[in-house]
Parts: structure tokens; sequence; C-alpha cells
């Protein structure tokens, strides 16, 4: 077979490994061609791509990033656009395409999938974990280890300063990274989308835990976190060139209301991009491994339409239709339950 390969979205650690393992299999046991198209849908609509063989993929399984490159956007964008994907798909006789992407780019291949008929096979991605259908995304685990580290880190510096740390973490639908980076971090609150927060009960948990001698707080907070309706004036956002928001600043505005109501000093720290670079965990590599393998299973199968889902330790395949537009968000009876019995 003629197998296209494309990573889009966000990057996140593992895409290097999911294209080792498509390529391992696909040309290694198949005799497939695989053809890695370079950012992401450019490379198609573009004709930028090289063909993958086993010795191109070499060394590749603990980079960070992509050797394909990405990019966001989509045949979508352009009102050529599909006809275009229609003709590079049929100009170099295709006959499949792995779309390795997160909800955006899941969404999009889906209905490409559908409108225009096209054997397409999904692989969820993102460091957000908030794909729906999947227990699990490749690059969550890595990003919440470099998060805790950082806040194990932060934890000491605070405490020789008996400050209040801000840390903002990624998650701008969902707050998986800050509720499991601030459950293993020992965090002192944790703010996520799923939950607008109230500044003046943050505060309290804060005084709390220094009224009983503690030096330091960790709060965590997901970019996506907003306060409830009247309590706090968040600027809004700006957006990038495709009208996203550009979260980055909710830390900003919650560390001086902070040090104002408790009187401490707070300082704030965004991880930002670093929660998507570097070498991926044991875990993700594996995770990523297995959906690269499976991903093959699901075109040599004719699985179009479908992606690899991770659901009870076993890598099964669900329909991508079934993410579009939607976001898996954190469970809040979890993080009732969970997190805020750790909270001050
Ligand atoms: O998709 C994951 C994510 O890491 C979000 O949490 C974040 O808001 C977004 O990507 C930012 O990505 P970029 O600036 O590359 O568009």
């Amino acid at each position: 077979m003629r197998i296209g390969v494309l990573t889009g979205g966000g990057d996140c650690p593992g895409l290097n490994a999911v294209i080792r393992a498509i390529v391992r299999k696909a040309h290694g046991v198949h005799g497939d061609t695989v053809i890695g198209f370079y950012d992401a849908w450019d490379g198609v609509l573009e004709r930028r791509y090289a063909e993958l063989d086993v010795a191109a993929v070499r060394g590749i399984l603990p980079r960070g990033g992509t050797i394909l490159g990405t990019r966001r956007g989509s045949p979508y964008d352009a009102p050529d656009g599909r006809e275009r994907l229609r003709a590079a798909f049929a100009d170099l006789r295709l006959d499949a395409l792995v779309v390795v992407g997160g909800n955006g780019s899941l969404t999009v291949a889906s209905m490409l999938h559908e409108e225009l008929d096209l054997p397409i096979v999904g692989v969820p991605k993102t460091i957000d974990n908030d794909v729906v259908g999947t227990d699990a995304t490749f690059g969550f685990q890595t990003a919440v280890q470099i998060a805790t580290d950082a806040i194990d880190r932060l934890h000491t510096t605070a405490e020789s300063h008996d400050r209040v740390m801000v840390v903002e973490v990624m998650g701008r639908d969902a707050g998986w990274i800050a509720m499991q980076a601030g459950l293993a971090g020992g965090a002192t609150a944790i703010l996520i989308p799923e939950r607008p927060f109230d500044v003046a009960e943050v505060a309290r948990i804060v005084t709390r835990r220094h009224d009983r001698g503690r030096y330091a707080s960790v709060v965590v907070v997901a970019e996506g976190a907003r306060p409830v309706p009247g309590a706090l004036e968040v600027p809004p956002a700006p957006l990038d060139r495709y009208g996203r928001p550009m979260h980055g600043n909710i830390a900003h505005v919650i560390a001086p209301e902070l040090s104002r109501l408790t009187g401490y000093e707070s300082r704030v720290v965004q991880l930002g991009y670093l929660q998507r670079g570097g070498t991926p965990t044991a875990y993700d590599r594996v995770l990523s491994t297995r959906f690269g393998l499976a991903a093959v299973d699901a075109v040599h199968d004719r699985a179009w339409g479908e992606m690899v889902v991770l659901r009870c330790g076993r890598i099964e395949r669900a329909p991508m239709r079934e993410t579009r537009g939607l976001t898996r968000t954190v469970d809040l009876a979890l993080f009732e339950d969970v997190a805020t019995s750790f909270f001050g």
C-alpha cells in the first residue's frame, strides 16, 4: 500500500515514536511505501513530502517534536483546499492517510473522510489529554511529569521566602495537566477550566495553610481556568492567525489578587511550551508506539474513518466522528473527591 502520514495541531512528545512505529510496521513488515507529509495538511496540498523507510526513522524514538513538522490549519481554510486534497490523493496514488492529531485535526480528518470519501485513519495525540473516546493520549504523561518536577522545585524556593507561587500550566478547555501535576506536586489549590474559581476562596485556603505554620503555597492553574462571574476581571486573550485565543495570562491576574488578599508575596511561573518539549516518558513512548502499530493494522483492515484509542489498557478503534467538536474534560466528581481533599 501507499500510506501517507501527517502530524497536525500542537506538537507533543511521542510524535516521532508514532512515526517510527508506523514506518517499522508498514514498510518493515508489510513492504508498504510510507509518505511522510511535511507541515501537516500544508505538505499534502503543496506536495511536500519524503518517503520514509526504516533508516529514515532510526534514532527518533526518544526525540521530542516531530520530524515531519506540524501546523494548525486545514484544507477547509481555502476555497479550493478540498479539490487540491482530492487531487493530491489521486496523483500520489495514496491508499491511505494516517492523521496524527488532537481534537481539531481529528475533527477535520473525520469530516474529510465523510465528505470526500477519503481513506483516513486517526491517531489521537495531545498533552492536554482531552480527546473524547480514549482513556489517554500520548504526550500527556510527559507534560504532567515536567509540571510536577517544576512544582517540586518551586516548593523549595517558595519555602525560603514564604511566598505563594502561582504556576500556570497548559489546558485551554480541560484541566487534566493541572489536576494531575497539582495532585502529584502537593499543590495548595488547583484551578481548572471545568470549575470556575473564587479567588477569595483560594486566598482563604492559602491563609489557612500559612496560619498553620506552613511556609510556601503552590497554586496550580490551568491556562483556561476562569473566575466565577463578577469576581475578577480577566482581559480577553489575543487571537492567533487561526482565530484561536492564545491563553497565558490568568496566573498574572490571580497572583496580585492573592497578594492583596493574603498579604503574602506572590510570584508567577508559566510553564508554557516547556510542557510540550523534549523527550517523551517511557509511558508515552510505549503508548505512541502501540498507537502507531495499531494505525497500520487499521489501514490494512481498511477501517476508514476510525481512530485508534486506549480503553482499559487495550488498544481498540473508535469512529473519529465521535470526537467531533467535543472535549474530554475532567470528571468533576473525581476532582472534588480527590483533588480538593488536599487543598490548603
Ligand atoms: O493543544 C495543546 C496546547 O498545548 C494547549 O493547551 C495550548 O493552549 C495550545 O496547545 C497552544 O498551542 P499553540 O500556541 O502552538 O497553538
